[in-house]
């Protein structure tokens, strides 16, 4: 038996203040990586938690779109080869289900109504998303796990940056700069989803060498100061990270923590 780790993170540029979600959420998915239960349970857990938390930038406190409107994105993958991501969808509290629900079909993404749509077809929860106006917090939420057999897994999900048109798509629901998972590593990013998108930011983390501090670093790294970028991480021989070059509240569990 393997130790099982979670690391969770509630966007880069949030606060302390939105600390508690995250904590909670990193609670939950602990719970059901010591019960024995899978790394894909835990993170689609946690990050359920912190889509429903009105202050964190995805599900109910997405922020909204140029026009008003609430589209989110959201991607799930697995250390076994497995992709699902949705885009700009509506009336949608928790993309990440939806977004689970690809994993296992012969189509792994899909984008705005004809997501909606799937959705739909297959019974996920359909409702208004308040969204939220506040100015702060650009960013996504995210988590990383690692259960009892090794298996790991990473999801991620927002509202997108304040204020974007309708139709755009940050890195967050994008396999490459916005999450990646392989037999060694885990990673999800937080941040100007445009900046990371064209960096590729996480596919270039999880091909670099050293340690999991240094290959965060690096990736932080390619990016200008003034660029809000965050990261998180869990590898194969146990360890776990959340890095930011701004605030950035995330939390850790596992034995040693
Ligand atoms: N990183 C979230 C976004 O840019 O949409």
């Amino acid at each position: 038996m393997l130790d099982p780790m979670i690391v969770c993170h509630g966007g880069a540029g949030h606060t302390a203040k939105d600390q508690p979600g995250v904590d909670h959420a990193a609670d939950s998915g602990w719970s059901i990586l010591m019960a024995g239960g899978s790394a894909l349970d835990a993170v689609l857990a946690a990050v359920e938690i912190m889509e429903n938390d009105p202050v964190l930038n995805a599900g109910t406190g997405g922020r909204k779109r140029a026009d008003g409107s609430v589209q989110l994105d959201a991607a799930v993958a697995t250390s076994d080869g497995r992709l699902g991501a949705i885009m700009a969808i509506e009336e949608t509290p928790n993309p990440v289900h939806v977004a689970a629900g690809l994993l296992d079909e012969p189509i792994h993404i899909l984008v705005g109504q004809g997501a909606r749509d799937w959705a739909d077809a297959q019974g996920f929860e359909k409702a208004h998303v308040e969204g939220s106006d506040s100015p702060s917090g650009n960013d996504t939420v995210g988590c990383v796990a690692i259960d009892q057999n090794g298996f790991m897994a990473v999801a991620s999900s927002t509202g997108g940056c304040t204020g974007r048109p309708r139709g755009r798509v940050g890195d967050t629901p994008l396999w490459g700069p916005g999450l990646w998972v392989d037999e060694g590593i885990a990673l999800a990013a937080t941040g100007i989803g445009e900046e990371i998108t064209i960096k590729m930011l996480c596919h270039r983390v999880a091909i670099q060498k050293g340690t999991l501090q240094e290959r965060l670093e690096y990736g932080l790294s390619l990016f200008d100061p003034e660029t809000e970028v965050g990261l998180i991480g869990i590898t194969a021989n146990g360890e776990g990270l959340g890095l930011a070059n701004t605030k950035m509240p995330w939390a850790i569990r596992s034995a040693n923590h």
